[in-house]
């Protein structure tokens, strides 16, 4: 996989799966635009995209704030001249919480970040993308959006959506060199590990540990790369062989 000449904007690069992709495609290549609220933890990732001899621009942006996002992609494109890849990645997941008790405010904030955040990111790169007539955009959603989660339902049904319009939307511009994927995670080590390899046990998976970053960021990336040139409208799930739906 080479990114030579390309540029790569991901949103939520702090930490985790997001700053993987964004110090994997740097150290390939790409010059690198990282999208977070948690700016402090963004600084020290555009330190170590710098320490692999690339460069990054870094932008304090919450994903569900349409003004902010539409600025950092005018001025990320301004300043390196194009957006090639798109990673959708920045999404709020923690909550666990029944049915019966999600306040509207929470199913708000949830569609607010995972769902609209992707859309405002999309709205603003793809006329871009499609004037160029080459384009890949990386949705991450979740297996969560495939089977449904039990107490995240409103996880579950922004991340339903994101793969929905990833199917949807790939169909309107594959044929103008703008391909569309999502990945869906099963269950991934803590983010808050800086250790891109590091997993623990779980019964979730017949391969019997959670996925790295490392192997996330490993599937985005190729997505994102020309290798990937014959696939597009997929959600691919990458999680050791689910047991639990
Ligand atoms: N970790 C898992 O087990 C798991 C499983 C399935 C899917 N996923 C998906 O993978 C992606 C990455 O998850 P992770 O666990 O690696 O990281 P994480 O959830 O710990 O962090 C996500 C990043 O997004 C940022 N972020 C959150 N809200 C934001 C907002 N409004 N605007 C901008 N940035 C924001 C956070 O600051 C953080 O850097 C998410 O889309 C998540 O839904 C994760």
């Amino acid at each position: 996989m080479k990114f030579e000449g390309k540029v790569a904007l991901i949103t939520g690069a702090s930490v985790g799966i997001g700053r993987a992709v964004a110090l994997m495609l740097a150290e390939k290549g790409a010059k690198t635009v990282l999208a977070d609220i948690n700016y402090e933890k963004l600084e020290k990732v555009k330190g170590e995209v710098e320490a692999l001899g690339s460069e990054a621009l870094i932008y304090d942006c919450d994903v569900s704030d349409e003004a902010k996002v539409n600025f950092v992609c005018a001025d990320a494109e301004k300043k390196l001249g194009k957006i090639d890849i798109l990673v959708n990645n920045a999404a709020i997941w923690r909550s666990h919480t029944p049915f019966t008790e999600l306040s509207i405010e929470e199913w708000k904030k949830y569609f607010d970040v995972n769902v609209w955040g992707t859309v405002y990111f999309t709205r603003a790169v793809l006329p871009g993308m499609l004037e160029r007539g080459y384009g890949r955009i990386i949705n991450v959603a979740s297996v969560a959006g495939v089977y449904g989660n039990a107490n995240m339902v409103h996880y579950s049904a922004s991340k339903g959506a994101v793969i929905a319009m990833t199917r949807a939307l790939a169909k309107e511009v594959t044929e103008k060199g703008v391909l569309v994927n999502a990945v869906s995670p099963g269950s991934v080590s803590s983010s808050m590990n800086e250790d891109m390899d590091s997993y623990q046990p779980t019964e979730l998976a017949f391969i019997g540990r959670t996925g790295t970053d490392r192997e996330n960021a490993s599937l985005i990336c190729y997505l994102a790369s020309d290798d990937a040139s014959y696939i597009s409208a997929q959600n691919i799930q990458i999680d050791g062989c689910r047991k639990k739906q």
